[in-house]
């Protein structure tokens, strides 16, 4: 399956090229890359200037992330395979690398809005919700009418009014919202309605590890934090409209938008063990570990794990005990399984 050892082959063209520093930051922001925040990302341009140096017949990420190398393989043509353990993340590589025409997102979100309309509240209220929130009667009403009961556990995290438009949202992407669209499209909106959690949630959206509600966000909330989830989601939406039809352009006249991108949520470690996709044949593996246990994404990702429902309590912690960079106790790898790639084999 891999064929060549580009990393310790000093003559390949890739090693002479290039002041990184040259980059311009702005080029980052292209595609679908800053849909979702995700600490720890591949710089795309380093990305990009790599698979065209390199050429690969076919890229694998073990630890793909968000999918930077996904997306950007994609638009250089190359067939790509990305393996990531955490469900939000792996979702994400999935809508990231999904073309959608402008036209049928922006003729979808018309859709959307007016059926969320009726449940819009007003400036006046969100002011009014600043210092006083929604009886819990009246949020176990709504949220039963949508049926997510479950998420009354997560009212430390959030206003209760804030949970019932969540999962107001939620529901009408998936319920009546949403007529005689495709699964791609419900998860483009449900991907816009995730990517704006950290914005209405009372964690610090600023820390990279965990879900800290700092000093500054309680100051914040007792001074009067204002939680517009219905504003915050259209924001979320017109960006990615704005960067899913850049991407699709593009695509379109590479003419690369047919090229396969894979993404499988499973442990690295069972690389091996996974049925190869028909036809794929990767000659570069491309990836970056969890950084010295600095960001436990794991942990950050949690409340938006719950509010998807792709893990609950347990799941999280078996997630946790598979992660890589993981701080406290868990699975104990006692012996590294060889890749067949030298650089990684090799001590
Ligand atoms: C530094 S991030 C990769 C970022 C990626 N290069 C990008 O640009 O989006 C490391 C990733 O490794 C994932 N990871 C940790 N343990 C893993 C495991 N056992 N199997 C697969 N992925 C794992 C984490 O969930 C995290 O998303």
């Amino acid at each position: 399956m891999i064929t060549r050892d580009y990393a310790s082959d000093p003559n390949h063209r890739m090693f002479h090229q290039a002041n990184l520093l040259k980059w311009n930051d702005g080029h980052g922001l292209r595609f679908t890359h800053d849909w979702f925040r995700f600490p720890g990302k591949f710089h795309p341009p380093l990305v990009e200037h790599i698979l065209r140096s390199v050429k690969p017949s076919g890229v694998i990420d073990p630890m793909a992330g968000v999918g930077t190398v996904a997306v950007e393989a994609k638009a250089a043509g190359v067939p790509s395979l990305s393996i990531e353990i955490d469900p939000v993340s792996s979702f994400f590589i999935g809508v990231k690398t999904t073309p959608i025409s402008r036209r049928t997102l922006e003729a979808a979100w018309k859709d959307l809005s007016d059926s969320l309309e009726y449940f819009r509240r007003t400036e006046k209220e969100i002011e009014i919700r600043k210092f006083r929130d929604i009886r819990v009667d009246l949020m176990r009403q709504g949220l039963s009418a949508v049926n997510a009961t479950d998420l009354e556990r997560l009212t430390y995290w959030f206003r209760r009014y804030v949970l019932l438009d969540y999962a107001r949202i939620d529901h009408a992407i998936w319920n009546g919202g949403l007529p005689h669209r495709s699964k791609d499209v419900r998860r483009f909106f449900l991907a816009c309605l995730f990517s704006s959690i950290r914005r209405i949630s009372f964690a610090d959206p600023s820390p990279v590890s965990g879900l800290e509600i700092t000093k500054h966000m309680t100051d914040n909330i007792e001074d009067g934090y204002a939680i517009d989830v219905f504003a915050q989601f259209k924001r979320r939406v017109g960006l990615a409209i704005r960067r899913m039809d850049e991407y699709t352009t593009y695509l379109n006249k590479k003419g690369t938008t047919d090229t396969p991108s894979y993404t499988a949520q499973v442990d690295c470690l069972d690389l091996m063990k996974l049925a190869q996709p028909s036809g794929f044949e990767a000659n570069l593996i491309f990836f970056s570990p969890p950084y010295c246990n600095a960001i436990e994404y794991w942990r950050r990702h949690r409340l938006e794990f719950f509010l998807s429902r792709f893990l609950d309590e347990h799941g999280v912690s078996a997630l946790h005990r598979k992660s890589v960079g993981r701080t406290t106790s868990g699975r104990v790898v006692k012996e590294i399984p060889k890749l067949g790639y030298l650089p990684i084999d090799s001590p």
